[in-house]
């Protein structure tokens, strides 16, 4: 039965059209020609994973909690899309023995992630990350270093303006007594706060300090600061990577509220915004250090630090500041057959395929609106193929910016379209 209505995309996903993609193949390449020179390889996970391994992101996560896209179960199974790569890259580290190798791994991914969140532009259900991971290295040199890596890529692909976010959160060692304080801090205040950040008093102290609702912002900058409260080795970690940067000539910015929305977190978190503006859905990149999170999915204890660049939101800037997209034609070169002759017009496409990318319009159309939809598609050359042409294998060839046309056998055309 015909539908009154044509069937749209799902909400909060996009189609990157053909005059989009040559965007998205510089972020790409950009983003794998910078891992390559710091020394990372390449690595592809499923983008489905057992909801169990994703449990270990943090439960109170909003990925997790909130906006997970969990299968219909069948079979034992449980499983979902996943919202994020690391769970699943350190996963794979040890699935597949890369932790009996060298360490530490240099790891990076590019690929879809899925998050049921609201959409909006920037913010996407299903969207692409740049991930770089650094698995079993403890050293705040690879904290740096990933750092260093993200600013490298968003230059490398022209966004230039952006500003870099630090903090640290401590580890199991000194982040509960921490945590301890901000309760004792928060608790007086709790008829004051935000319904969801009553809630989270208990539950997850820290996420208080991101709080974004403008009713718990007067009692943030009293509230303690985690790193005025790190233990030595935390805070020993934590002015090693400052000086690392320093050295950089990485310039950040101490946000004492950085918490970031994923638990796994230990020590390091950093983010980069556009220059201008602030707050989480903004980030371009945005990442940190893992310490604790093989051990929650059950492999031994070891070390991890990286981050994931949002390619959704770095390339609507490249689109903003870049060059107008779209320009190039699909083909150099189309072969316009007068009339019936799919099969000769065919021919002389798969000829003139050995030297230029060349279509053939099949269209049953006057030569004249085969040649009108050739310019207005941009084509460098047209085969104009005729039935007496056809019938002794030649044609008319056409250079579409001087005008000139030669009429040549078959056989000649790549030497003259080289
Ligand atoms: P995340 O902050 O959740 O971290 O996401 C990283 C980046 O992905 C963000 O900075 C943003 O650019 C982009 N992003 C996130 N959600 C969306 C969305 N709905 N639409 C468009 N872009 C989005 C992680 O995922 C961690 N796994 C990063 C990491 C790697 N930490 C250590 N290693």
């Amino acid at each position: 039965m015909p539908r009154t209505q044509p069937i749209k995309a799902a909400r909060g996903v996009r189609d990157i059209l053909p005059a989009a993609i040559p965007l998205w193949r510089e972020a790409e390449q950009g983003a794998a020609d910078v891992a390559r020179r710091f020394g990372y390889q390449e690595i592809a996970t499923p983008v489905i994973e057992q909801v169990e391994l994703i449990q270990r992101v943090g439960e109170d996560t909003d990925a997790v909690a909130k906006e997970l896209y969990r299968l219909e179960k069948r079979g034992s199974q449980d499983l979902a899309l996943r919202p994020e790569a690391t769970a699943g890259v350190v996963r794979a580290y040890f699935e597949g023995g890369l932790n009996q190798g060298p360490q530490p791994s240099r790891l990076y991914l590019i690929g879809p992630m899925f998050r049921h969140d609201k959409p909006q532009k920037g913010r996407y259900r299903q969207f692409s990350q740049f991930n770089v991971e650094v698995i079993g290295g403890a050293s705040p040199g690879f904290d740096a270093e990933v750092i260093e890596l993200a600013g490298s890529w968003l230059d490398e692909v022209g966004v230039r303006d952006v500003r870099l976010e630090l903090n640290s959160i401590g580890d199991a060692k000194c982040r509960p007594a921490y945590l301890d304080r901000l309760k004792d801090y928060y608790r007086p205040l709790k008829s004051r706060l935000h319904a969801d950040s009553q809630l989270r008093l208990e539950r997850n102290p820290l996420r208080l300090l991101d709080s974004k609702v403008g009713q718990d912002q007067p009692f943030k900058s009293a509230a303690p600061k985690i790193t005025d409260h790190l233990c030595a080795d935390c805070a020993a970690h934590w002015a090693l990577v400052r000086r690392l940067l320093d050295a950089a000539g990485i310039e950040y910015e101490h946000n004492p509220y950085l918490v970031r929305g994923l638990d796994y977190y230990t020590r390091t978190v950093f983010e980069f915004y556009p220059g201008g503006a602030r707050g989480q859905q903004d980030a371009l990149a945005s990442g940190g250090r893992y310490d604790g999170l093989a051990e929650a999915e059950g492999w031994p204890s070891t070390p991890g630090v990286g981050f994931a660049g949002g390619l959704d939101r770095v390339i609507e800037l490249m689109a903003v500041k870049g060059e107008p997209v779209g320009t190039r034609p699909a083909a150099d070169v189309m072969v316009l057959p007068d009339g019936d002759l799919a099969v000769e017009a065919a021919e002389v496409a798969r000829i003139c395929r050995s030297v230029r990318s060349t279509a053939v319009d099949y269209e049953p159309k006057s030569l004249a609106a085969k040649m009108r939809s050739a310019n207005k598609l941009g084509v460098k050359f047209v085969v104009l193929l005729s039935p007496a042409d056809a019938a002794q294998r030649t044609a008319r060839l056409r250079d579409m910016s001087s005008g000139e046309q030669t009429d040549l056998a078959w056989v000649e055309l790549p030497t003259r379209l080289a």
